[in-house]
């Protein structure tokens, strides 16, 4: 993994406070009304904005292997397929057929295509969404097939992932959106991952906690403790705000023996865990040997769904570490993440539904979801 100074600075500010010790703070605390996480009004609003207009991750590119390749993605609420054309670039569509709406690819994972042949009628369409055939054409005298080609919504394939906004407009700006964060993503080389595994499964809790849980390192010490606190300080972190992104860094145990030494003996992946948020909701994770992605989908105001890829170098034969990956998959999915953040995330579900607390409170250590709960408020403002 590449050594960017944007990870370095990061890495030499929590040594600082290691030596020092000291814990990153906050001014204030401050809180959030409940209803942010219970109001259906609320979660249209989210829908409607950051999961129609925001450039929002589908896949990783190595999932559409091969020309021909087709992925469908239903969780934002419009049913896209993705299909890897002849010429190996991958394009987006609406999933339906121009003649009747018929889903075109019902399969749940990727499968492969020659063409796109619509199972009702038999209209088929090229992996560029050119309609091409049409069976008994001469019962549509007025159709012009130039104009009758799948919809296309805009995609960008950047640092091995794949984007999608699927409310039609103009092409994607990545760099824009993604501004320095991007170098972080592309120092982590993800393009040079594929998925091990992708777990997708619903919970009960507003999308929200989920992103939150992912926000500050000071649950880790007892949400955490019999699993992965082992390796971690407590609540020793440091987070850099990046546009609406969050780019931080928790201390893991081994971090201590580096004080006083030069970064060049610094292991970013062995010593330290970054994760980076990028708004308005992915994850990513860079554990020592491995990248979790994780992504929510709102279902309702109290359910989300938790897509969760299992990133690994491709250059390492995955083959034969197979069962190393089973167990740490087993370990950090069904454990630490559907066990204990998951599980809380829907404890608090129920609390915040209980009616007990008319506002949620977030202190010092958790400066990083008021960046994130305010930078969603300035997103559904009205525009001026
Ligand atoms: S709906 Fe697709 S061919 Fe008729
Ligand atoms: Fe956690």
């Amino acid at each position: 993994m590449g050594r960017h100074p944007n990870l370095l600075r990061l890495a030499e500010r929590l040594l600082a406070h290691i030596k020092a010790d000291t814990l990153e703070m906050a001014p204030d605390q401050w809180t959030l009304p409940v209803s942010h996480y219970c109001s259906d009004e609320r979660l249209a609003r989210e829908r409607e904005t950051l999961f129609r207009r925001y450039p929002i991750v589908v896949a990783h590119a190595s999932e559409l292997d091969a020309p021909g390749s087709c992925l469908r993605h239903d969780a934002l609420g419009v049913p896209l397929l993705l299909v890897r054309g002849e010429d190996s670039r991958v394009r987006c569509f609406l999933n339906v057929c121009r003649h009747r709406g018929m889903r075109l690819v019902s399969e749940d994972g990727a499968c492969r295509r020659k063409a796109l042949v619509c199972p009702y009628h038999g209209w088929t369409y090229g992996l560029d969404g050119t309609l091409l055939h049409v069976p008994h054409a001469e019962a549509f005298p007025e159709l012009r097939p130039e104009t009758r080609g799948l919809v296309s919504v805009a995609l960008e394939s950047r640092h091995g992932l794949l984007w999608v906004r699927p409310t039609p407009g103009p092409a994607l700006d990545l760099d824009t959106f993604l501004g320095p964060i991007a170098d972080d993503l592309e120092s982590f080389a993800l393009s040079t991952h594929v998925v091990y595994r992708r777990i997708d499964t619903v919970r009960r809790a507003n999308w929200k906690l989920v992103i939150d849980a992912f926000l500050e390192a000071y649950h880790i010490r007892v949400l955490h403790r019999d699993t992965i606190y082992r390796f971690f300080l407590d609540a020793r972190a440091v987070s850099d705000f990046v546009g609406p992104h969050v780019r931080s860094l928790a201390a893991r145990r081994a971090a201590k023996a580096l004080v006083g030494t030069p970064p060049s003996a610094w292991d970013l992946r062995e010593h330290f865990t970054f994760t980076h948020f990028v708004f308005p909701n992915s994850v990513f994770i860079f554990h020592p040997d491995y990248v979790s992605h994780i992504t929510v989908f709102p279902v309702d105001a109290d359910h989300v769904r938790w897509v969760h890829a299992m990133l690994v170098p491709s250059a390492v034969a995955t083959e034969d570490r197979r069962p190393h990956w089973d167990r740490t998959l087993a370990l950090i999915e069904e454990t630490v993440f559907q066990r204990e953040d998951l599980f809380a995330a829907e404890g608090i579900q129920t609390g915040l539904r209980s009616g007990a607390n008319q506002s949620v409170t977030f202190g010092r250590l958790e400066s990083a979801l008021h960046h994130f709960h305010a930078t969603i408020e300035r997103s559904l403002a009205p525009e001026p």
